[in-house]
């Protein structure tokens, strides 16, 4: 039987990515999004309509995913959930209420839905590093496996976005194991742990949506036309294909594989490179000064990704690689050639 992912998180960079990978699988993919409009971002984005899924992509409009119940009637039929539908730390969201609530409330709420609906055999969600980092980077090298001790009491409120973001992601991941421990549910749960993820973001229609509207990539943005990002981000990369991979073989290993359940993907890098491999690659564009040297400072980390380069049956894909194809897309965007 064919499969059914539902898939949340699809009118951004790694949701839609796996939308995308998915449909290209062959599979029946449902997608829930927030509003009509957000299903249109999707169903009228060019890569989707090249792939002509017809009825195997169909919406689900979900206006409040942390309710209660909210996904019990989108998952009926459904074999795959692939949950990447959850806040990233932008600076104008509420730290409290539009970070760390619903990072904890949509993911428990699918657990519980999921429950209740036989026919899903496996729920994957899209962690972070920083889940096993923690705030502040430990020396020795963490992977998917390392659990960070919840402080006692868990603060009930933020007053700064990675805060939020770090506890709410660390918070996630007790929460989930505890819930597999507690329900012996009849899907198996895992979690894809990316680094920052980079890499070509169909959602990106237009020049300025590449440095605005481009999730992680607005940082390698920064890095390649001459800004200067104010604080360092983690130096612990993911290419958005092996990410999208990752979720897919994760969603159809064997069950009973009695191997890692969770998966990490962060290869260490040093963002002070984002503008030589660009100027490599496209030499006459930075003549042009369309590409410059920026500043994105990085906060190195040590990760251990060998479970997933396992999985995946090759080496990761390379940050310069990313790089390139962000670059390459940019040009596009621009109506330039790519030289
Ligand atoms: N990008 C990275 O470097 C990176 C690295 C590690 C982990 N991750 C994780 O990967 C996941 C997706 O990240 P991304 O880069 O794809 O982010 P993104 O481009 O900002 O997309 C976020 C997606 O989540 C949805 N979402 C956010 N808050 C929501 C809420 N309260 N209720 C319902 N849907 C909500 C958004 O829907 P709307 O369009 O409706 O807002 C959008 O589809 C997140 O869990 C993030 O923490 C990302």
């Amino acid at each position: 039987m064919a499969a059914t992912i539902l898939i949340t998180g699809s009118t951004g960079l790694i949701g839609f990515r796996i939308l995308l990978a998915a449909l290209a699988a062959g599979h029946n993919v449902r997608y829930t999004v927030r509003s009509e409009d957000k299903a249109k971002v999707v169903s009228s984005n060019p890569a989707v309509q090249r792939l002509a899924p017809g009825e195997r992509l169909s919406p689900v409009i979900i206006p409040d995913f942390t309710v209660e119940g909210a996904f019990d009637s989108a998952l009926q039929g459904v074999t795959h959930i692939i949950h990447a539908g959850s806040p990233v730390p932008l600076p104008n969201y509420e730290p409290t209420t539009e970070i760390f609530q619903p990072t904890i409330k949509i993911s428990s709420g699918l657990l519980s839905s999921a429950l209740k609906t036989p026919s899903v055999k496996r729920l994957i969600i899209t962690s972070s590093i920083v889940a096993n980092l923690g705030a502040v980077p430990p020396p020795t090298a963490v992977s998917a496996k390392t659990r960070v001790p919840l402080p006692d009491p868990v603060p009930a409120t933020f007053d700064n976005v990675f805060d939020a973001y770090v506890l709410g992601k660390i918070v996630e991941l007790h929460n989930s194991d505890e819930f597999v421990k507690t329900h012996s549910p009849h899907f198996t749960v895992s979690h894809v742990v990316p680094g920052y993820v980079f890499g070509h973001n169909e959602l990106a229609l237009d020049a300025t949506m590449m440095q605005t509207q481009n999730s992680s990539n607005n940082f390698l943005m920064v890095g390649m036309v001459g800004g200067e990002l104010p604080f360092p981000i983690h130096g612990g990369f993911a290419h958005i294909d092996d990410v999208a991979d990752a979720h897919l073989r994760v969603a159809f290993l064997d069950p009973q594989s009695d191997g890692p359940k969770d998966f990490g993907i962060a290869t260490k890098v040093d963002y002070g490179t984002i503008f030589d491999h660009v100027a490599k690659a496209f030499p006459k564009a930075v003549a042009e000064g369309v590409f410059k040297r920026g500043t994105v400072p990085t906060l190195p980390v040590e990760y251990d990704s060998s479970d997933v380069e396992k999985l995946l049956g090759e080496k990761l894909r390379t940050f310069e690689s990313a790089v390139v194809d962000v670059a390459a897309q940019y040009l596009e965007t621009l109506g330039k050639e790519k030289a």
